[in-house]
Order: structure tokens, then C-alpha cells, then sequence
């Protein structure tokens, strides 16, 4: 008897009079008595990840076989409430076997006797884990991408307190041009906003039912397909019996979003260590840990850990893939291993996530600090190229003025002194005073990180009027995806329901 064969766990029932022996399971019996690699085969323990998922499966698909005339439905109601019973009990309690489908097959035929094993008609394991993976991986894609947006909803009210914020911006980690804090954060809006979009994007494809393939090659029963499918709140079906069986694309896919969200998570805590660091921010102490043996310290623990936790991501995408890749079809055991980390690891990034969001929610950003740093390195040279060039210099000239007046130019030197700095390189590079070309009240403005900052009022620039708009098309993606999250949830909600009351009128 292999696995092959959809519903011989029957006939290994009857044989053994509905009574499992003391090691005994529905579908191996004697067979699966116990040996060395017992432990190796079996992947009961991390089933319980999809315990909850493998019983909705179960009591679908019993819907379907009783709404089909192929199984009895005074028998679907005994298999439902033996299911109700193996719910109750946990899957701790759950008899031995090799994995979670066979132990609640084998806790139902223990409690019915040998009709709970027509609860396999018409399907395989192979079909049941398939579902089952898609079941619970499309609620930890829907957390993880609800967590995102509680983020962006955090960066975006920490933006809008600061659009007048300036900082400095870096380049190679060298002081570049100063921005505002807003425009800081709403950068890492833009980014956790995608990662959004490729969450509800994987979603879409992992919430189709493979239920109905059987083992790959579909079945002789008249099932339906679509039934399972709805009754599920799954959103269509993985048509081909042997893609149905076999694909596990969508693991490799929540992961990879998975890891990118983790990636993006990186970035914006390496980012908040670095600034700490420099006194810009201040983790709130719920958000920060100490030193066992240095008295003064406050170290931003749970940042290093986000980060820390896109390393895990980016092996369990890898591993993913690394798993599938080559295997042949229709399905092969190394299945078992490909879906118990994708699980984890957005449960992870979902936390990680959620930490992010609070540190972000209630740090404390030092203007005074973060103003001072920010003219600091000539950051405000571009600007005064830019200046330049407005006047009708070419900007590679004014880039070469520029570029001599940093040789000179010192942090604290006043606007005044700054300003003489430049005009005297003007003087070298083209013979000309600044003053053929500007004003030496705007090259002392464009000196001022404030105001050079307000100069780049380009589309998605740092300028305050830039980021008011910025501010309200981030406001308007979170709204929307707010709403498509809010539908999917209601979906899988309302068909959870319909599962429960379509159950109820069997017991
Ligand atoms: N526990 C197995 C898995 O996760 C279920 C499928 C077993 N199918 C089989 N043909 N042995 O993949």
C-alpha cells in the first residue's frame, strides 16, 4: 500500500477492525511499527504548524464526499465529529504516524471504527499537505503584510512631525546634502510599501487549491473541485492534477518576499544603530536593552536583532530553492522539509516587523543634534553648484569652483566666510566675481542647510512642499492596501464560517 493509491487507507482499516495497534497508524499499521528511521520519516512534531489547517482540509473535503453521494452523510457526520473530538484533544494528543494527516486519520478511524477511513476517498496526501501549506502560509503572508502596513503607518506620522527635521544624508557613509527627517523615513515608506505589494502578490498566487489532484494523476470519484475551493476560501484552483501535487513555487516566492521585507528592515535598523550612535536618535528604553557590566549603556538591541533576522530570511529563501531545485516530478519526501522554515521565518519578519514599527513609533529624534551635523562636511556644496549653474554657469564649471572653494572651507565657518571662500575660486577657475553670474545673498543662503534643503523642491524631493505630497500619496497606499488586506481577511473569514455552518448540519 503506498500513498500512491487514494483511499486504501480503508481497506487497511477494516483489516485492522477500526483498532490501531499499540504503534499502529491508519495507514501503515504493522508496516510503520517502528525501525531507525522512524523518527527521520516522520514530521508529526512540525506538523503542528498545519494541525488546524489539515482539519478545515479534512472537513471540506468529507463536505464535498457527503455532498458528492460518495460517502454516506450520516457517515460525514460521524467523521465530523470525530474531527471535532481529535480538535478538541490537540494534536498533541494525536496518535503516532508519520505526519499529520495519517495521525488524524488514524485518531478518526480509532474513534469510529473502519468508516473513518472513507474520509481519504478521493484524495492523497500529496493533494492534503499541498492544501494544508497554502491554508496556513496565506494567514502568515497576511500578517506579515498587516504588519507592514502598521509600519509605514508608524514612518508616516513620525515623517509628518518632521518635514522641517533636517539631518544630514549620506553617500558612502560620507556627509552628502542634508535632507529632513520626513524625507528620511518616508524613503523607507516607499520601500516598505513595495514590500506590501509583493506580500499581497505572493498571497494571491498561494491562495489557489491544489484539493482534488489526488497523489498527481486526479481521481476516478466525481469530485469537486470547486466546492473544496470555496469551501476553503481559497481564490481558484492549481488546475493540472500534477502542478496541483507537485508545485511548491509559492513557498520560494512567500519567502523571497519574506526575505526582501526583511532586507528593507535591515537597512532602516543598521541606519537607527548608526544614528544613536551619533546621538540623532533615542530609542525609547522599551525599545533598548543594557550591558550586564557597564552601568551607563543603552544599546539598541532590538534594531540589531531585525537586523539580524534578515540573515535567517535570506537562508530560509535560499534553502528553499535550493531544496526544489531539480526535483523531479510529480512528488518526492524532500517536499516535507520545504515548508516548516517558510512558516517560521515569516512569523519572524512579521515580529521583526512589528518591533521596527514600535521602535520607529517612539524614538525621540535631537534636532539640535542632528541640525549642527548637518551642514557638517560641506554638505551644502551640490546646492551651491546648483546655484551656479541656475546663474548660467555650466554645472561642470561650477562643480570645478565648488570643488576648489571645499578645499578651503572649514565646519563653523560662518555664511560669510563660506561665501568669501567660493567667490574667490569663481575668481580662479573663470576670472569672473561671483557677482557676474549671482548674489552674494544667495550663495549664503544656498550655505544654509534649511534653506537648501527647501531649494530642492523637485517631485519627491526634500523640500517641505515636496513631502506634503509625498505625506498624501503614502497616506492614500496605505489606505488602499489597508482595504485590500481588510477584503482578503473578510474573505477567509466569511469562509471559515460558511465551513463551520456547513459542518454543523452534518452533527
Ligand atoms: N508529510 C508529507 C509531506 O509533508 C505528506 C505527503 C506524503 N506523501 C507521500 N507520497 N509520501 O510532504
Amino acid at each position: 500500500m503506498t500513498d500512491d493509491d487514494p483511499g486504501t487507507a480503508t481497506d487497511a482499516a477494516a483489516n485492522a477492525e477500526g483498532e490501531a495497534g499499540e504503534s499502529g497508524t491508519a495507514v501503515r499499521r504493522d508496516r510503520f511499527s517502528g525501525g531507525p528511521a522512524r523518527e527521520f520519516l516522520s514530521s508529526l512534531p512540525a506538523d503542528a504548524a498545519i494541525f488546524a489547517a489539515d482539519l478545515a482540509v479534512d472537513r471540506a473535503h468529507t463536505v464535498m464526499l457527503a455532498e458528492q453521494g460518495i460517502v454516506d452523510s450520516a457517515v460525514a457526520g460521524e467523521i465530523i465529529g470525530a474531527l471535532d473530538d481529535v480538535e478538541a484533544a490537540g494534536h498533541a494528543e494525536l496518535p503516532d504516524g508519520e505526519d499529520v494527516h495519517e495521525a488524524i486519520e488514524t485518531a478518526v478511524i480509532d474513534r469510529i471504527g473502519p468508516d473513518g477511513g472513507r474520509m481519504h476517498t478521493a484524495r492523497s496526501r500529496n493533494d492534503e499537505v499541498a492544501t494544508c501549506i497554502r491554508y496556513r502560509l496565506r494567514e502568515d503572508l497576511l500578517a506579515a503584510a498587516e504588519a507592514t502596513v502598521a509600519l509605514r503607518e508608524a514612518l508616516l506620522d513620525v515623517a509628518s512631525e518632521h518635514t522641517e527635521t533636517v539631518m544630514p544624508g549620506y553617500t558612502h557613509l560620507q556627509p552628502a546634502q542634508p535632507t529632513t527627517v520626513a524625507h528620511y523615513l518616508l524613503s523607507y515608506e516607499g520601500g516598505v510599501a513595495r514590500d506590501t505589494e509583493r506580500l499581497l502578490d505572493a498571497y494571491d498566487r498561494v491562495n489557489r487549491s491544489p484539493l482534488g489532484a489526488a497523489a498527481f494523476a486526479g481521481t476516478p470519484f466525481d469530485v469537486d473541485r470547486d466546492r473544496t475551493a470555496e469551501l476553503l476560501g481559497f481564490d481558484g484552483q492549481v488546475r493540472n492534477s500534477t502542478d496541483a501535487a507537485s508545485a511548491r513555487d509559492f513557498l520560494a516566492e512567500g519567502a523571497t518576499a519574506c526575505a526582501t521585507l526583511a532586507t528593507t528592515l535591515s537597512g532602516l535598523a543598521e541606519d537607527l544603530v548608526l544614528f544613536s550612535n551619533k546621538g540623532f536618535v533615542e530609542l525609547s528604553d522599551a525599545y533598548a536593552s543594557t550591558s550586564s557590566i557597564m552601568p551607563q549603556k543603552k544599546n539598541p538591541d532590538t534594531l540589531e536583532l531585525t537586523r539580524g533576522v534578515a540573515g535567517d530570511a535570506i537562508g530560509e529563501a535560499t534553502g528553499t530553492l535550493s531544496l526544489l531545485k531539480g526535483l523531479p516530478r510529480a512528488y518526492n519526501r524532500d517536499l516535507q522539509r520545504a515548508h516548516a522554515g517558510v512558516f517560521e521565518i515569516a512569523d519572524d519578519v512579521r515580529e521583526a516587523t512589528e518591533v521596527a514599527a514600535g521602535a520607529v513609533a517612539t524614538a525621540d529624534w535631537d534636532e539640535g543634534t542632528l541640525a549642527d551635523a548637518a551642514g557638517e562636511g560641506f554638505s551644502t556644496a551640490t546646492g551651491v553648484a546648483d546655484l551656479l549653474a541656475m546663474g548660467g554657469i555650466p554645472f561642470r564649471t561650477a562643480h570645478e569652483i565648488v570643488a576648489a572653494a571645499a578645499e578651503a572651507v572649514e565646519d563653523g565657518d560662518s555664511p560669510d566666510a563660506a561665501a568669501a571662500k567660493v567667490d574667490e575660486a569663481a575668481r580662479k577657475v573663470t576670472g569672473e566675481p561671483l557677482s557676474a553670474y549671482v548674489s552674494r545673498e544667495d550663495v549664503e543662503s544656498a550655505l544654509d542647510p534649511a534653506a537648501s534643503v527647501a531649494s530642492r523642491d523637485s517631485a519627491g524631493g526634500p523640500a517641505p512642499e515636496a513631502v506634503a505630497d509625498e505625506l498624501a500619496t503614502a497616506e492614500a497606499g496605505i489606505e488602499e492596501d489597508d482595504a485590500a488586506l481588510a477584503t482578503a481577511r473578510g474573505a477567509l473569514g466569511d469562509a471559515s464560517e460558511a465551513l463551520d455552518a456547513e459542518v454543523e448540519s452534518y452533527v
